[in-house]
């Protein structure tokens, strides 16, 4: 990769930018100071550094962020704060989440710049799993459950796949799909005459929200989670995490 187009992608500001930094002196690959916008750079095994900062190259991120209600699954939106904006202190100007959650769900969101990896996750024929804590309107009866369990219809050609529910309470349940339709939750709920109060995501793929993380916080995988998301998804895995 060229040095000029490294420096653009670690955020370091504009192409006319980085060539001032560099004429100034600013950046040194492997410890030697070069002026050369076009200089041909290994981003994976050479070491470039900016006034004396080791710039760490990673092509691919991985974020979990416990999203807050109020803010749009999306990378950009003209009236409310998008998932995307609430990780802006990372400087990275390619991510977007994997999926949505409706503006008033909580909980675990994948956010990254792997678009393989968020495109097979989302995939229908994957049946990723994802796990939701739903506080409903009114508790469910035995016949909701084992309809639940088998498959309804929500006005849509073919019934959902089974879910599995647990009861947690007697307005709140655990509910685990294995796909992901356009809100699934509320309509499967709307089908059985119910109503869904609140709707938390805990877990994605495997992947379990992080009970650390406040809403609006987020943090990095790390490489297991990311190895985990990655055998979801059917992708080889291993030491290129
Ligand atoms: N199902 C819904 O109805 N809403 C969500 O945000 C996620 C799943």
């Amino acid at each position: 990769m060229r040095l000029d187009r490294f420096l653009c992608e670690m955020n370091l500001g504009s192409r006319s930018q980085v060539k001032n930094f560099l004429k100034q002196g600013l950046v040194t690959v492997n410890g030697i100071p070069t002026a050369e916008p076009d200089m041909k750079i290994d981003e994976n095994s050479d070491q470039v550094s900016f006034q004396g900062r080791v710039l760490d190259y990673r092509k691919y991120v991985y974020y979990m962020l416990n999203k807050p209600v109020g803010v749009v699954s999306a990378v950009t939106d003209n009236t409310a704060d998008t998932v995307v904006s609430l990780l802006k202190e990372e400087g990275r100007k390619d991510l977007f989440p994997a999926g949505r959650l409706d503006k008033d769900t909580t909980g675990l969101l994948l956010l990254t710049n792997d678009g393989e990896l968020v495109h097979r996750l989302l995939s229908p024929r994957r049946h990723v799993d994802k796990i939701y804590q739903v506080t409903l309107e009114h508790p469910l009866k035995a016949s909701d459950l084992s309809a639940l369990e088998t498959g309804i219809r929500i006005g849509e050609e073919r019934p959902t796949l089974p879910a599995k529910v647990t009861v947690l309470g007697e307005n709140r349940i655990l509910l685990t799909l294995h796909e992901g339709r356009f809100h699934q939750v509320k309509r499967m709920m709307l089908a059985l005459g119910n109503g869904v109060r609140t709707l938390r995501r805990i877990s994605f793929g495997g992947l379990q929200l992080d009970e650390r993380l406040k809403e609006g916080e987020y943090r990095e995988l790390t490489p297991s989670e990311i190895q985990m998301l990655k055998e979801a998804a059917g992708l080889q895995t291993g030491a290129d995490v």
